[in-house]
């Protein structure tokens, strides 16, 4: 249709621009990648100027094509060139432009790009089939999907039937079920469906009741069950439906498709990546390495994905995941770790508890809240006394030093889950690390883990 024949010369464009180099970009070392996603970066952001304008109008066609009249995709990229002042000179008004329209982009592609995912959503899992019949918004709310209030007409809520699966497909159609994109036909049939970023790592602020509120970006979504909404689809054979219907909600395998083995990890936040170097609880690779892993190989996007280490290889023409990598790290780069809320830990305890973690857990967690692994270092599981299996099924088969960024905001903590609460992960490392705390440096460092 219309919308697929803009997205196509949109790809068709960025690919020629951009390819060549994230081609090699496949196969390099992690270090050479990460150069490489900034020459990507660069060579991306000096083309969108030109091309700004084009994009907004294949936004504004999508939104057109989704029937909804708020379509906060439109709203998005209109900030980003309406947030542009005019700068001092002509050099620095190009380049807040242009890292405001790339940023602008990535979080349209965050937010509403399937990368042509629909292939595994629908054709493979007719998953489109299900939630039409059977989800109604109070089901789909409990399996932890999100509504984003922004695009709702005021009062609507008042006046639909929350138990009608109707509903929820007039909630797709003006676009407002949080990392699900659906096309609606006019007897509001779903005839496509597909999944974006925005699923596991944004939720909403509940401002309009629990799971109906503002998006929040980059925030994971510790209340989605992905493994029951894969459970339903109606093509799975049983045995594979309890390995999904086992995860339980904000867990996730992103290797389960791939390696048919089975330790699901905590979705973790997309914030405060902006100083990492190597993304993932394994430090597979930089941050766009495993954006496109996950965007071919997990949402079924149609792009290019290669890393001979895993023996994965696959291609598509057009390759529509790689041109749209530097706009989506621009974006997940600007996203910054939440602070704690006001009064959510005493400082002057915090103050003893930072003393405390410059002795003991500094050494690894570099300057409080950084990570070892920016110096290429990565930690056995014995170090730290967590589970190795999902280890032995990575390239590294060691882990990250995982970044500490907002962790009041996140329970509950390493790759597994395995630690409920802070205080647990403290009395994990007492444990494990034989530090001999007393139960109140124990709690100081608990509150120190808290101001972070
Ligand atoms: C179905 C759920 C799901 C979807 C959809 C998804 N992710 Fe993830 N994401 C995960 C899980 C699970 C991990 C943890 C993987 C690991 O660390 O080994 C992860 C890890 C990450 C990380 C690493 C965070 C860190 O601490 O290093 C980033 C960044 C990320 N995802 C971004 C994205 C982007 C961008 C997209 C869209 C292209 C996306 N994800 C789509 C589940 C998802
Ligand atoms: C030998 C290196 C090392 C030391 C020392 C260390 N950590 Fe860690 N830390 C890690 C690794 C590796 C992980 C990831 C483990 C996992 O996810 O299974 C981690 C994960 C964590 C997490 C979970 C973060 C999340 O978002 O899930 C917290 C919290 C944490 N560490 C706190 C501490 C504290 C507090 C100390 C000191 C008592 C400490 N660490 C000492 C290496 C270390």
């Amino acid at each position: 249709m219309e919308m697929s024949k803009m997205r196509r010369v949109l790809d068709i464009q960025f690919t020629r621009i951009a390819q060549p180099r994230l081609h090699e970009d496949a196969f390099g070392s992690p270090d050479q990648k990460e150069e490489d996603d900034m020459a990507i970066e660069r060579t991306h952001a000096a083309a969108l100027t030109r091309r700004s304008r084009r994009i907004g109008m294949a936004t504004l066609s999508v939104a057109a094509l989704t029937a909804g009249a708020a379509f906060s995709g439109c709203g998005t990229t209109k900030t980003a060139s309406d947030g542009t002042h005019p700068a001092a000179t002509a050099d620095r008004a190009v380049a807040q432009e242009t890292s405001a329209a790339l940023v602008a982009e990535g979080q349209r592609v965050f937010r509403f790009d399937t990368f042509g995912g629909e292939q595994v959503w629908t054709d493979t899992l007719r998953l489109h089939e299900v939630v039409e019949k059977n989800v109604d918004p109070t089901t789909a709310l409990k399996v932890g999907l999100k509504v984003d209030a922004d695009v709702l007409p005021p009062g609507i809520l008042g006046k639909v039937d929350l138990k009608s699966p109707a509903t929820t497909v007039a909630l797709l159609k003006m676009n407002a079920v949080v990392g699900i994109q659906a096309t609606v036909d006019s007897n509001n049939h779903i005839v496509r469906l597909g999944v974006t970023c925005a699923l596991c790592h944004s939720t909403v602020d509940d401002s309009v009741m629990p799971g109906i509120g503002r998006r929040k970006d980059g925030w994971p979504n510790r209340d989605l069950n992905v493994g029951a909404i894969i459970a339903l689809s109606p093509v799975l054979s049983a045995d594979k439906k309890a390995v999904y219907a086992s995860w339980g909600p904000g867990k996730y395998d992103p290797r389960y498709n791939q390696d048919g083995k089975n330790t699901p990890l905590v979705l973790p936040p997309a914030y405060g990546l902006a100083q990492v170097k190597n993304e993932t609880y394994t430090a597979e690779g930089p941050i766009s390495y495993w954006n496109a892993y996950v965007a071919v190989t997990q949402m079924g996007g149609q792009g290019n994905f290669s890393d001979p280490r895993l023996g994965i290889d696959v291609k598509h023409s057009p390759d529509m995941v790689s041109p749209k990598l530097p706009a989506l790290r621009a974006y997940q780069h600007s996203l910054p770790a939440p602070p704690p809320p006001a009064g959510s830990f005493d400082v002057t305890v915090a103050e003893r508890g930072r003393a405390l973690f410059d002795r003991t857990c500094e050494s690894c967690h570099v300057g409080g809240s950084g990570t070892d692994n920016n110096n290429g270092t990565l930690h056995a599981p014995a170090e730290t006394g967590v589970d190795g299996a999902y280890a032995a099924r990575t390239a590294n088969k060691a882990y990250r030093t995982t970044p500490l960024r907002a962790l009041w905001q996140h329970p509950p903590y390493f790759h597994d889950g395995s630690a409920a609460t802070l205080a647990d992960v403290v009395a994990h490392y007492n444990r494990v690390r034989r530090l001999g705390l007393a139960a109140e440096q124990q709690r100081d460092l608990v509150e120190y883990l808290k101001s972070l």
